[in-house]
């Protein structure tokens, strides 16, 4: 494909603003066309500051413009499945940001769509993926570095916001693990290979913000997953964090160990001083993954201009929801749940 591609994006939140602002002066072979929000102020933003020129309220006029060829959709995730099928019945490529859904049905729903009309891109936002340092050590095993992975332990902890500003999306972001540990699912399925997971055991604490008792929800939980084959994966969320984002991964294998995301360090800069030897850490995932997301959304371009191939598959996210599902039972039930 040689003409640019016109992709219009649907939310404008926290997320849809980054990526809004990736494809309209960022990526290459694309042109941010349109948008859509229920919310006027975002969609004023968007024409004011990234030259969108297609402004909708509504998400069917949207979905349905002829002169878009691709949608990127960062909507609240109870709509990402209804989204995606009808983007794919409009014939546009799609991307939409994880979890897929919350239901392995509605999943496997968005596969079917998908299946039938083979001849657009749907893409999964799992953006660890397309960060360097991840992609290296998947490179690194994939070339037999660490002999045969085997045991996965892996975590995504947020910097404590005292505010709670996360508790308004808390009930319908499916809880911590399918919001937060869906990314350490994905990733530890694709170290050790992508085996069949067969059994989760979850607990969790709540630290800080007890109104998540009240939705069966958690700030901080564990998961252990067993894997057909012998692999293991031990997963870590934190929402109360007082020092940073600290996205960290363990792959360890017979032959060695990887490790990326040591830690919380913002750079490479070492401040010592009277009160001792330190460094600052980085905030939140938009600053860790800030390189990743621009990656992701120049992969998903490329896709739908016919120049690269996505390794990463809609059956990836099915799987990841079904694992995250059975955690989720998991904690619920104190007990350990068949995936
Ligand atoms: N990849 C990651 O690391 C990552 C990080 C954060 C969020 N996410 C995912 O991104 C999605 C959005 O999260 P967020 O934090 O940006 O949420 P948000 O609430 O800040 O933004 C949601 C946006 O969707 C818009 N919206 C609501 N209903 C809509 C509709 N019917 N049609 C069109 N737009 C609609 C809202 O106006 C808002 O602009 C979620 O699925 C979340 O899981 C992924």
């Amino acid at each position: 494909m040689t003409s640019t591609l016109r992709i219009g994006i649907a939310g404008l939140g926290r997320l849809g603003r980054r990526h809004a602002e990736n494809l309209a002066f960022r990526v290459r072979g694309c042109q941010l066309v349109s948008a859509c929000s229920p919310v006027a102020a975002e969609l004023d933003a968007a024409q004011r500051e990234l030259g969108v020129t297609r402004l909708h309220a509504d998400f069917d006029a949207f979905v349905r413009d002829p002169d878009i060829d691709a949608v990127v959709l960062v909507t609240p995730t109870a709509l990402h499945a209804e989204q995606v099928i009808a983007a794919l019945a409009a014939a546009k490529h799609v991307f939409v940001e994880k979890p897929l859904a919350l239901g392995v049905a509605d999943c496997e729903r968005v596969e079917r769509a998908a299946r039938a009309h083979a001849d657009r891109v749907a893409m999964v936002g799992f953006v660890r993926r397309f960060d360097a340092s991840y992609a290296h050590a998947r490179a690194h095993i994939e070339q037999g570095g660490i002999g045969r992975p085997f045991l996965v332990r892996s975590q995504t902890c947020d910097l404590l916001d005292p505010s709670g500003a996360f508790l308004k999306f808390a009930p319908t972001s499916g809880g911590i693990y399918m919001d937060c540990s869906v990314h350490d699912i994905d990733l530890a399925r694709w170290m050790l290979g992508s085996p069949r997971a067969t059994r989760v055991f979850a607990s969790g604490t709540i630290a800080v913000h007890d109104e998540l008792a009240a939705i069966g929800d958690v700030d901080n939980g564990l998961a252990i997953v067993e894997f057909d084959g012998g692999a293991r994966a031990v997963f870590y969320a934190s929402r109360t964090f007082a020092h940073g984002h600290e996205t960290q991964t363990e792959v360890i294998g017979t032959a060695g160990k990887l490790l990326v995301g040591a830690g919380a360090a913002r750079d490479r800069l070492q401040i010592a001083d009277a009160h001792g030897v330190r460094q600052l850490a980085v905030a939140d995932f938009v600053e860790r993954f800030a390189d990743a997301f621009l990656h992701e959304m120049q992969a998903f371009v490329d896709a739908c201009r016919g120049e690269q191939r996505l390794a990463l598959t809609l059956n990836d996210a099915t799987e990841a929801t079904r694992i995250g599902q059975a955690i989720t039972r998991s904690l619920k039930s104190a007990m350990p749940e068949s995936v």
